[in-house]
């Protein structure tokens, strides 16, 4: 099984007919397509979204992932990772998946749900204990 980068169904195809694996997965894709892997096979569509050309603080220079200040790559990665939750968490609620959601937000959005959820934590073992 490998899962990591694979985002044409050629690709895949050829990495199956290699017998290199017997098993493709994929992650990112799936945060906002969660069909994808049918539509793929099933021929719909020849490639699946690629959200990691664009979600990033910057495509180049001081503020992109290869920034030299170690705080920038962190919430490069770290935002990337919460822009994906955002986009779960919206599928969860019914809601339309946000592609245009920007990085920063996201990590707003992110740090504000860890707040309220161990808010609630708390509250429900203050609630047990009592
Ligand atoms: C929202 C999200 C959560 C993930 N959680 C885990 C995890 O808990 N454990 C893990 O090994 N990989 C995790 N991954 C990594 C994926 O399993 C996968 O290896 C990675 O996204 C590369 O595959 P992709 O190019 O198809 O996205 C996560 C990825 C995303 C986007």
């Amino acid at each position: 099984m490998v899962t990591g980068g694979f985002r044409t169904r050629t690709f895949m195809e050829e990495a199956i007919a290699s017998g290199e694996t017997d098993v493709i997965g994929l992650g990112r894709p799936l945060c906002t397509d969660p069909d994808t892997p049918r539509d793929l096979l099933d021929a719909r569509i020849d490639k699946t979204v690629c959200h990691e050309d664009h979600v990033k603080l910057a495509q180049r220079g001081f503020f992109s992932p290869v920034s030299p200040l170690m705080p920038l790559k962190i919430i490069n990665v770290l935002g990337g990772q919460a822009w994906y939750y955002q986009q779960i968490f919206r599928l969860a609620d019914d809601q339309a998946v946000d592609p245009e959601l920007s990085i920063l937000k996201a990590v707003g959005a992110f740090v504000k749900d860890e707040f309220s959820r161990s808010r609630a934590v708390k509250k429900a073992r203050r609630g047990r204990a009592g």
